[in-house]
């Protein structure tokens, strides 16, 4: 790590590793909500490569207390402390540093360091909020063994809770009490994590494969602890699932999660200390929907999983951040794929891909999987790092094969355990595990945006010749004008007249296998020779890298390739291929709706597909993805192309929708199973499009009515809302006083407020402001009221006049005084706004010019100044 450059960035380059080690920490706390003291001890130690370098640590707004060097107090020309440095004069050896300082949990609304969230006191550290609870080196590659000693109220704290293993707790007379902790694993600050309050928990036992008996603790406020079951199912899913497929044990004697409902992020992977949010933490069926459900087995996974990518093997520095997330988003999708459907997860994955990521790729705010500088690291827990990066580590996986990717991964966990990693480790490992030069495959860490690749084909009738010529290239990115060609692993099939797959091998001038070219070069060409006829080609099944594909199929070509592949996915893909040309393709758009009205019609028809796949294809490309395939958006017609389209389709299809929406009423009748979860997504579906033809909203209001279910309800819920129906206040004001008590229940009907598709949504976001369902400080709230206005309402955040930017403009400046993070995320959502058309660009670009001097917290300058750049 390193400190700015002049340019105000802190450069990959300039790594230098710790001038000062600390082997070991030790912390006490004296625990109260407005005031809480930290001792800190610190064994230090000079880096003997390093000598004569001065001693500095962090420590960010703490009231230094007392500080003391061996034992002896130091006084005040031996040290000093700006507010974020704290330097230490005239050490040279291997010392000990004892400091004593105050901070203030309940006045921290950033909820980074010591926090308050309801009755508990609790932590959150990543990046660089520990330097807000003491001084210390707060940089990942300074990994001490902690021992963590807690002192708090025991009528009000009676449950404290640290990283490692609890060793001791005591009572100290005057109606407090102590717990001691300790780590024995070296961790790095970020992971560090304490929580205190009046929790109870859920747990179970189980013995891991290495044999180790692991206490399972999910922790909750008292009223909360009811609704924690399955995600400690979801715990010992995720433990089993690491050692059955990676090989991994859990590795201390506890395994606690506490569910917090003050948090901005999903969750952190603290050791042996997971803290989340409580939205992915809590469920019953009354409460959460099916997505949620699934949303909280796979965040859940995700935590646990990070105990061995991330923690066991961290990073050395931020730069490599995706060395731990993007690695553990793919082992997350393939714990889900592996325990549900494969093809919906890959289904969800390219969704999500293709509305966020490929967007963020395409915008200002585009940037590297491991981008080469930063100015605040917290604006780079985004999509790229995260989903792309996760794509990356799959094209590995496709290239290099599942058995000698299992062997890379067993080789970077073994070279790298108790260290802090680099990328440049991780291709090094699978590079000596696959026998393969990766020097190509790592530029997809280096060079942002989406690579295109574009297809054209030619068949000589006389000589049966059929050639398929590949080209790619990746369009310019800020700071990165030049691309140079990834290696990118293209599947391909050939289909003949009869639709059989060719399976002769082409000649190629790249590495061909199994259906797999490798394409490095900017243009490969793949032949054919002698066949009877043209071929259909196919490409990218499975979405096997993370690229845009153009070829241009005839609407006919489409339609019959959506009946031949056989695999879920690709047959999904090419329907929203469909969908898109019946959306965007000027030329074929009416003999695309027409083919796709034929292959829905079809599906519906169909009683042996999976209903929770129909539901996926009944789902067209959102606004979001439909909107990066274009040049320039025109949002009205964009959105009322969509509309246009579906209020079409339904009415086609009605008989086939309310056929299958009847047909699957006993199958949907509660449980959490999967052909339950299945008949409930294709029956909402269904219901979403029937209630276009329904102004009354019969269907949609009987379903509210008899709902037993959170996932039916609110689906009924959203449909009265969003068409306007005769009953929509009356089953939200019954639906609000039924959850009044429950604020991520209240978060959904919020939810629903503010992204109804009609730019007077507006007003009803603004009334919700001014009632105390406003809670600026919590980021659930948050997101629900404006972060789902500004990304999931295009009509109401894109107003014609400019009063959806400025709006979220404006309450981008109020949130940056509260929680910067949180702020920095909405204002995330004007990333693509060079691509809005006219009048709507200088409507946002004056938004975002109004921002500048307004902004106080590095994260909101630096996020802006790249918009805007
Ligand atoms: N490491 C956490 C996770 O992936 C996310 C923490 C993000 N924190 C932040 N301040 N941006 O699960
Ligand atoms: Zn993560």
């Amino acid at each position: 790590m390193s400190l700015p450059r002049g340019d105000g960035f802190i450069h990959l380059a300039d790594y230098r590793p710790p001038a000062w080690r600390i082997p070991s920490a030790e912390l006490q706390f004296e625990l109260g909500p407005d005031a809480t003291e930290v001792t800190a001890r610190l064994a230090l130690s000079p880096d003997p490569a390093q000598p004569g370098e001065a001693l500095e640590l962090d420590g960010e707004e703490l009231e230094l207390l007392a500080i003391a060097l061996d034992g002896q107090p130091l006084p005040p020309e031996r040290y000093d402390y700006d507010g974020r440095r704290l330097r230490v004069h005239g050490v040279a050896a291997d010392c000990t540093l004892e400091t004593r300082a105050r901070i203030h949990p309940a006045a921290n609304t950033r909820l980074e360091g010591l926090y308050r969230s309801g009755r508990l006191l609790l932590t959150q550290c990543e990046a660089e909020g520990f330097r807000r609870i003491t001084f210390f080196a707060d940089r990942p590659d300074v990994m001490p063994r902690w021992r963590i000693v807690l002192r708090a109220d025991r009528a009000a704290y009676p449950v404290l809770l640290a990283n490692g293993n609890p060793v001791s707790t005591r009572e100290l007379g005057d109606g407090r009490h102590e717990a001691t902790w300790e780590n024995p694993h070296p961790t790095p600050a970020y992971l560090f994590a304490i929580a205190a309050g009046a929790m109870e928990r859920v747990s179970s036992t189980l013995e891991t494969m290495e044999g180790r008996r692991v206490e399972l603790n999910i922790w909750a406020e008292p009223g909360d602890v009811a609704r924690c079951a399955y995600a400690l199912g979801a715990v010992e899913r995720s433990l089993r699932w690491d050692e059955r497929r990676f090989g991994r044990c859990y590795d201390l004697d506890v395994f606690n999660v506490v569910a917090a409902q003050d948090f901005t992020m999903g969750a952190m992977e603290n050791k042996g200390l997971n803290i989340f949010n409580a939205r992915y933490i809590l469920a019953d069926e009354a409460t959460a929907t099916d997505a949620d459900f699934l949303a909280i087995e796979s965040v859940v996974a995700h935590e646990y999983l990070h105990n061995w990518s991330g923690n066991r093997v961290t990073l050395r520095d931020w730069f490599q951040l995706s060395l731990k997330e993007g690695l553990t988003v793919f082992r997350d999708t393939e714990f889900s794929a592996d325990l549900h459907s494969r093809a919906l997860k890959r289904i969800e994955v390219v969704r999500l891909l293709r509305s966020r990521q490929f967007p963020e790729d395409a915008g200002a705010l585009a940037h590297a999987v491991r981008p080469d500088r930063y100015r605040e690291i917290s604006n780079f827990y985004t999509m790229t790092i995260y989903e792309k990066g996760a794509e990356v580590i799959r094209v590995l996986h496709t290239l290099v094969g599942e058995a000698a990717f299992r062997a890379g991964m067993d080789r970077y966990f073994a070279d790298n355990d108790g260290r802090a990693a680099t990328l440049e480790d991780f291709l090094a490992a699978h590079a000596a595990a696959s026998g393969r030069d990766l020097a190509q495959f790592a530029r997809w860490y280096s060079q942002a945006g989406t690579p295109e690749l574009h297809v054209t084909d030619a068949f000589d009738a006389a000589t049966g010749d059929y050639t398929l010529t590949v080209t790619q290239n990746t369009p310019p990115t800020p700071g990165q004008p030049e691309k140079l060609p990834l290696l990118v692993p293209l599947r391909f099939a050939l289909y003949d007249a009869s639709g059989r797959a060719i399976t002769a091998p082409p000649e190629a001038d790249a590495v061909v296998h199994d259906g797999l070219a490798e394409l490095t070069a900017p243009t490969h060409v793949l032949r054919w020779r002698g066949l009877g006829a043209r071929p259909l080609p196919a490409f990218n099944q499975g979405f096997a890298a993370p690229v845009k594909l153009h070829f241009d199929y005839t609407v006919d070509q489409l339609a019959r390739l959506a009946r031949l592949e056989r695999d879920p996915f690709n047959r999904w893909d090419l329907l929203q291929r469909l969908a898109t040309d019946a959306l965007l393709g000027a030329a074929h758009a009416e003999a695309a709706t027409a083919a796709l009205g034929d292959a829905l019609a079809d599906l519906l028809a169909d009683a042996s597909a999976d209903p929770a796949f129909v539901a996926e294809c009944l789902a067209l490309p959102d606004f979001d993805t439909l909107a990066e395939a274009l040049p320039e958006v025109d949002v009205d017609t964009l959105v009322a192309r969509r509309e246009e389209l579906l209020d079409r389709l339904a009415e086609e299809q009605v008989e086939g929708l309310q056929a299958r929406y009847d047909a699957l009423a006993d199958a949907a009748r509660g449980g959490l199973g999967g052909e339950a979860m299945s008949a409930r997504a294709l029956r909402n579906a269904c219901l979403a499009w029937l209630t276009r033809l329904d102004p009354e909203a019969k269907l949609a209001q009987a379903q509210f009515d008899a709902a037993t279910t959170m996932t039916e309800r609110l689906a009924a819920l959203r449909c009265l809302l969003h068409f306007q129906a005769p009953g929509a206040d009356a089953a939200l004001q019954a639906f609000r006083d039924a959850h009044a008590q429950d604020p991520l229940v209240t978060d959904k009907w919020i939810g629903l407020v503010a992204t109804r598709p009609d730019p007077e949504a507006l007003d009803e976001v603004q009334a919700l402001m001014a009632t105390p369902w406003w809670k600026p400080a919590n980021p659930n709230r948050v997101r629900a009221l404006l972060g789902s206005f500004a990304r999931s309402n295009p009509l109401g955040f894109h107003r014609r006049d400019g009063a959806g930017y400025r709006f979220v403009a404006g309450q981008v400046v109020a949130l940056d005084a509260i929680n910067p993070q949180v702020a920095a995320r909405l204002l995330g959502g004007f990333e693509s706004w060079r691509r809005w058309a006219s009048p709507r660009r200088e409507l946002a670009r004056e938004a975002l010019a109004s921002l500048e001097g307004k902004l106080a917290s590095p994260d909101g300058r630096d996020l802006l100044q790249r918009l805007l750049g």
